[in-house]
């Protein structure tokens, strides 16, 4: 099958999170299973972009509501990624060197989406799917289906993956001007709660929608953001497809920023030595068990009560833990981070900002991940620390709770509670550095967990499955 996907993100060339790894690996894994997959993307000013090699692929123009346009789509030529990968320019809209967080992120990602139809109706073939993720790219299904410049788009099935329905893309509808030549009695297609949510578009135009864990699907009819019905009325085309992770970038043997390679059999003395050079490098004692945490500081990933929970761990433990963390988000709770690494220096270390490199180290230097997220549509964190022998200590939501077994039941590895609180996170750290004092039983977990199966390879079925009962 031919299947293009449509993104805002795409790992190496830009990742603000999981959804950059996600259309970084899916369509590779769908190329080695024998189908053709594209990906297509705007075309921001990134380090990729100037370290590779391109063709112009198409030139051509469109109009968002009375600006005229002109874009650009280039193709990366020697196929570097294991899949064709095309970006779209538009000059003054999408040339940043962010992929998100511009005043006219509307327009940017409303001007992509039309560039992207307008380019497609020009092809003499037709793919067999085109993929959209999130709702940067909700409003391809809706103009597929009823612009009239693009009918010839309107067969094409459409499948829409929802990775974080937190952010639906909402505008007014005075923005409704930006959409080329549409049917206006589809109104009801673009609206929710008299916006135009592209989301909400989204779940209703698509042919196909999943999101990226069972559990995550099942959250989303009761805890949405105000698109509870709208989950409950589609459910008949809506799953979920748990996430694979990319078993080649993540892999503790072979990981190009690690300089300590491990695998199963040398996990213990493996991850020690990582945990020593982290250590060393942010001054923590690599005797005591090491908690991390890595992400977005924002309130979906319960990032603020860390700072506390972190303080009374340290003291109910009397020292007896070290913790690293890296992020970057919400000021407040940057400068909360900030201000305890000289109270509790040798026990506390922070990296506000986004480190690709040191991430990879901490996956595989650490005892500890720790994941209090108040929503967690997958989730790619544990998956990463899972395959590093890094124990997940997670809140039971979303993605973590299909992915993490408490090591209270048989088969358990990871450290699983309920409350998104400094109580809850605290009493686990406590669990979790009881456990640590058991080396027999630490290396037990690690082994375990690392040899789970969250590659692509099992998942990439699912999807073809779907995509093929739309044909
Ligand atoms: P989300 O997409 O909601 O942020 P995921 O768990 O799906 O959460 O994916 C997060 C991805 O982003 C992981 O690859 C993680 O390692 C990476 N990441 C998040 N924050 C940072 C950071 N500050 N530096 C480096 N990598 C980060
Ligand atoms: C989103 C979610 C995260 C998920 C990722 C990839 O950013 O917040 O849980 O893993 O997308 O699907």
């Amino acid at each position: 099958m031919e299947i293009i996907h449509v993104s805002a993100e795409c790992y190496p060339i830009a990742k603000a999170g999981g959804l950059g790894d996600v259309v970084g690996a899916l369509p590779k894994y769908q190329v080695k299973a024998g189908h053709i997959a594209k990906v297509v993307m705007p075309m921001y000013r990134t380090k990729f972009l100037y370290e590779n090699e391109w063709t112009v692929d198409f030139k051509g123009s469109s109009n968002l509501g009375n600006w005229f346009f002109e874009y650009t789509v280039i193709k990366e030529t020697t196929n570097k990624l294991g899949f064709d990968l095309f970006l779209i320019d538009i000059n003054g809209l999408l040339d940043r060197q962010k992929v998100y967080g511009y005043d006219d992120d509307t327009e940017r990602f409303t001007a992509f989406q039309i560039a992207l139809v307008n380019w497609m109706s020009s092809w003499e073939h037709q793919p067999d799917i085109v993929h959209c993720h999130d709702h940067h790219t909700g409003l391809v299904p809706f103009m597929m289906q009823y612009c009239y410049d693009y009918n010839k788009l309107s067969h094409i099935p459409t499948v829409f993956t929802i990775h974080n329905a937190q952010y639906q893309g909402q505008m007014g509808w005075d923005k409704s001007r930006y959409i080329p030549r549409w049917d206006l009695w589809k109104r009801g297609m673009l609206e929710w709660a008299d916006t135009i949510n592209p989301l909400a578009s989204a779940v209703k135009c698509a042919g196909k929608v999943t999101t990226v864990s069972h559990s995550y699907m099942d959250e989303l009819r009761y805890n949405s953001n105000g698109m509870e019905k709208l989950f409950e009325y589609e459910r008949g085309k809506c799953s979920g497809i748990l996430n694979g992770i990319d078993n080649e970038v993540w892999d503790p043997a072979t990981d190009k920023y690690l300089t300590e390679h491990f695998s199963v059999k040398t996990v213990s003395e493996g991850k020690q030595k990582n945990k020593e050079s982290l250590c060393n490098q942010f001054g923590l004692d690599p005797a005591k068990p090491l908690f991390v945490f890595i992400g977005r500081l924002v309130g979906e990933k319960a990032a603020e009560i860390l700072p506390d929970a972190i303080k009374s761990a340290i003291h109910h433990t009397q020292g007896e833990a070290c913790f690293l963390v890296l992020g970057s988000g919400e000021t407040q709770v940057e400068w909360a981070f900030q201000q305890m690494v000289e109270p509790y220096k040798g026990l506390f270390n922070t990296v506000i900002g986004y480190d690709e490199t040191l991430s990879h180290r901490m996956y595989a230097g650490a005892d500890f991940l720790l994941m209090p997220s108040r929503v967690e549509p997958c989730g790619l964190n544990q998956m990463y620390a899972m395959r590093y022998g890094t124990v997940p200590v997670v809140r039971s939501t979303g993605g973590l709770q299909d992915t993490v077994v408490d090591m209270g039941e048989p088969d358990g590895f990871g450290i699983r509670f309920n409350h998104a609180s400094v109580s809850d996170v605290d009493y686990s750290i406590g669990r979790a550095v009881s456990v640590y004092k058991d080396k027999a039983h630490m290396k037990k977990m690690r082994q375990y967990m690392m040899q789970i199966d969250h590659s692509w390879e099992s998942t990439v079925d699912q999807y073809t499955q779907l995509y093929q009962s739309l044909q």
